[in-house]
């Protein structure tokens, strides 16, 4: 359906949200005039201005993309309308078209699933946290690296891409998930020899007799399913890491719609991104490796990134 066009210089933006939202309610798409933001540099969104005689309440591309984004629509490239004013436009999202909807088991992150359209790492929020968490982790010091839900690999791949490649080829990596697909495509991609995979259920790792690992990281698994969370971590802990180890989890707090990576992630009972379980879960995992020894961070906004390093002396 067609935009719909309004100006806007001094409204607050709490009268423009709720404008957009009843908008978004018939129409596809909003199309609004504001103030051009390359006609300050440096201000707040809020700040007024004044140009020509005419106040403006100003606002930054930031502003306006994160107001795109809590419509759930994609904003497009802004037009130049006058000599001061620009026409910003958001599209709305395909909220169906997500992966977060399939009912398939294993192969619900599948080769031929919608997860696997995504490429996390050409994302900056969640690529920035990732690359930090591997450099505390001191990635290209440690010897041996798990990875439990490793799906087609894109975590090994940053490794990959990061350390120099005789560095890289000196590090034994193995990957766990239970899609054959994903696991078939990982082992196509990372052919050098120093990886391997297996189709399997990381509930039961101990038959599969992998010994102790440097640096363990799981993205985006751990809280799955199927998956008993608490035991499990503190069985990586415990039985997995060697003394001097580290460990990367990645918690989501995004869904995946329609092209875009959206911040907050869906929460039972709630109709908006609640993060009671998303803070319980992280913070269980922070207070354990703190009582063992770990120095913990956590980093992160679309996915919450906790890495331990151990600082164990004895
Ligand atoms: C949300 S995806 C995350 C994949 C990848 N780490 C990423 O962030 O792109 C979760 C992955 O864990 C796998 N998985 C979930 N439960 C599993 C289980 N019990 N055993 C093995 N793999 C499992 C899924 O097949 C999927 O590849």
């Amino acid at each position: 359906m067609g935009a719909v066009l309004k100006s806007f210089t001094i409204e607050p933006l709490v009268e423009i949200l709720a404008w957009g939202q009843n908008v978004l309610k018939e129409f596809d798409t909003l199309t609004f005039e504001v103030l051009n933001p390359d006609s300050a540099h440096g201000i707040y969104a809020g700040e007024s201005i004044t140009i020509e005689g005419k106040n403006y309440l100003y606002r930054g591309y930031k502003a306006w993309s994160d107001l795109g984004e809590i419509l759930f629509c994609r904003m497009l490239t802004p037009k130049v309308l006058s000599d001061h004013t620009v026409q910003i436009s958001y599209k709305k999202l395909d909220l169906s078209d997500s992966f977060h909807h399939s009912g398939a088991k294993e192969e619900k992150y599948g080769t031929q699933s919608k997860f696997s359209a995504l490429h996390k790492n050409e994302e900056p929020a969640f690529l920035s946290p990732y690359l930090r968490a591997l450099q505390s982790a001191k990635v290209g010091e440690k010897k041996r690296i798990l990875n439990l839900g490793i799906n087609t690999g894109d975590e090994f791949d940053l490794i990959r891409q990061i350390l120099p490649h005789e560095e890289y080829l000196n590090l034994e990596l193995v990957g766990i998930d239970h899609s054959q697909t994903a696991i078939a495509y990982a082992r196509e991609r990372f052919s050098e020899g120093n990886a391997s995979f297996y189709v399997h259920d990381i509930n039961d790792l101990a038959s599969l007799e992998l010994g102790k690992f440097d640096l363990i990281i799981s993205i985006g698994t751990l809280q799955s399913p199927g998956i008993d969370f608490k035991l499990l971590f503190m069985q990586l802990v415990q039985e997995y890491l060697t003394r001097e180890g580290a460990i990367i989890l990645g918690f989501p707090n995004c869904r995946w719609m329609g092209g875009e990576m959206i911040y907050g992630a869906k929460a039972p009972n709630y109709p908006y991104s609640e993060m009671t379980l998303l803070y319980k879960d992280v913070y269980y995992c922070k207070k354990y490796l703190q009582q063992k020894k770990f120095r913990v961070t956590l980093t992160g906004k679309d996915y919450i990134f906790l890495t331990g390093t151990s600082i164990r002396k004895d």
